[in-house]
């Protein structure tokens, strides 16, 4: 499901309507809206008009992605200058990163509002909305971060059948216009590959959606068969990049190396990889960090990263949140090192900023959101960490323009491009 910024109708001729965007003034063809009058806000996909919203709609959208902000280019140092001109041409080296995540006041918003062009130029003003499933909550880790580890035993847990996951994967499509659904679960091993093949079979039948699989480190076997079976990407992220921090959070089962030996064989396989890192562990430094964003430029088709929120039910849960700002700065960078990527506003930032830094975020780089679609009576126990954030996503869903039949072509095109790239 994907969103485009709304225009308004600023001239009409005959089978033409001339619009002003935010990004500047251009025509479209509009016979699939009857009776359009000048000053009308519409939504358009290349030069097609596709649909009439309400002025309020239209300025709630504009408020989520447009920036006021605007910054003094004198109060800029000239290392910063030279880092920003450089990343239009090449790569970044470890330290311009270093220097970028270190950014403060203007030079901070002036790393934003670069991110925000590039954005806007690559990417128009496509906002894409994917949901997430999050259909078990056992897990055989124990990951020291995670509130789903399993010596957390006071919490109830949950599988969701297989016919609740296909139904909700069903709603999800045909209800409210998804394309690409993430699965998640911990790593229960309930799921034997042949029910998860088995999941991913019945909801191909049914409903044209990419399906991304999240369920940990299941082995090179299991990640064949389930991409036999239908799935297109995995959400796997590799934590951090930093060997000697994983160690210390991971006390047994999972190592760097078997992280690494997955998204390694998910890239044979072919597999779209969502990957990143969780911002602000303790003991993470801001080397680490651009270790990270190096290690995503490598790895990720798609970025998967979010502050870590301190779960009070684990050995981390008297350690401070990730920083906001920190974050931020992540996903404007990235995005200055891959203009086309999908950068996604996580949960676990909008639990952190709320409303407000998924619109900064969206301003900073990022160009997609991630709704929790996990039915109602799951969804508090899905406790990675606590008070995660939910909302009804009602201007988002309503005008999510992926409801057109052609768009599952357009966004497999476009996804295929993207592997491709890589
Ligand atoms: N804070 C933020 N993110 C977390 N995750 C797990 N625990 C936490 C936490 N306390 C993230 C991990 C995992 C994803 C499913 O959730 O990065 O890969």
């Amino acid at each position: 499901m994907c969103l485009t910024i709304p225009a308004q109708v600023i001239k009409l001729e005959n089978n033409h309507a001339v619009i002003r965007g935010s990004n500047g003034i251009k025509e479209v063809k509009g016979p699939l809206i009857p009776n359009l009058k000048v000053g009308d806000w519409i939504l358009y996909i290349s030069n097609l008009a596709l649909e009439k919203i309400s002025k309020n709609d239209a300025q709630e959208i504009i408020e989520l992605l447009e920036n006021s902000q605007s910054v003094d280019i004198a109060k800029l140092s000239d290392q910063f200058k030279n880092i920003i001109e450089a990343s239009r041409s090449r790569d970044l080296t470890r330290d311009e990163i270093i220097y970028l995540l270190n950014t403060q006041g203007q030079e901070k918003e002036a790393l934003f509002s670069e991110a925000n062009i590039i954005r806007k130029t690559y990417l128009k003003d496509f906002i894409c909305i994917h949901g997430i499933i999050e259909f078990s909550n056992f897990c055989k880790n124990d990951c020291f971060y995670c509130g789903l580890r399993k010596e957390n035993r006071a919490l109830p847990r949950y599988r969701m059948s297989i016919d609740e996951i296909v139904d909700t994967v069903e709603k999800a499509v045909y209800k409210k216009g998804y394309k690409l659904l993430i699965l998640q679960s911990g790593e229960d091993y309930f799921y034997t590959t042949e029910i998860l093949c088995e999941i991913i079979k019945k909801i191909k039948n049914k409903c044209r959606v990419f399906i991304f699989i999240s369920i940990g480190e299941r082995g090179y076997e299991c990640y064949k068969k389930i991409k036999e079976a239908g799935a297109s990407g995995v959400l796997f992220r590799f934590e951090t990049s930093n060997p000697e921090l994983f160690e210390k959070l991971h006390p047994q089962g999972k190592n760097f190396k078997k992280r690494f030996e997955h998204l390694k064989f998910m890239r044979e396989l072919d597999y779209f990889i969502a990957t990143g890192s969780l911002i602000g562990l303790p003991g993470q430094t801001i080397k680490d960090l651009a270790d990270d964003i190096l290690t995503m430029k490598k790895w990720a088709n798609m970025i998967s990263m979010g502050p870590f929120l301190p779960c009070d039910i684990t050995p981390l849960g008297g350690f401070p949140s990730g920083d906001v700002e920190v974050n931020l700065k992540m996903s404007a960078i990235l995005r200055l090192l891959m203009k086309n990527i999908r950068i996604p506003v996580v949960t676990a930032l909008e639990t952190l900023a709320g409303e407000e830094g998924r619109k900064r975020a969206l301003q900073a780089g990022a160009n997609s959101l991630m709704v929790n679609l996990t039915p109602a009576e799951y969804r508090p126990l899905y406790k990675i960490y606590p008070d995660k954030f939910y909302q009804e996503e009602s201007i988002w869903e309503k005008y999510g323009l992926f409801q057109y039949k052609e768009s599952y072509k357009m966004l497999e095109e476009r996804m295929r491009k993207e592997l491709e790239d890589k």
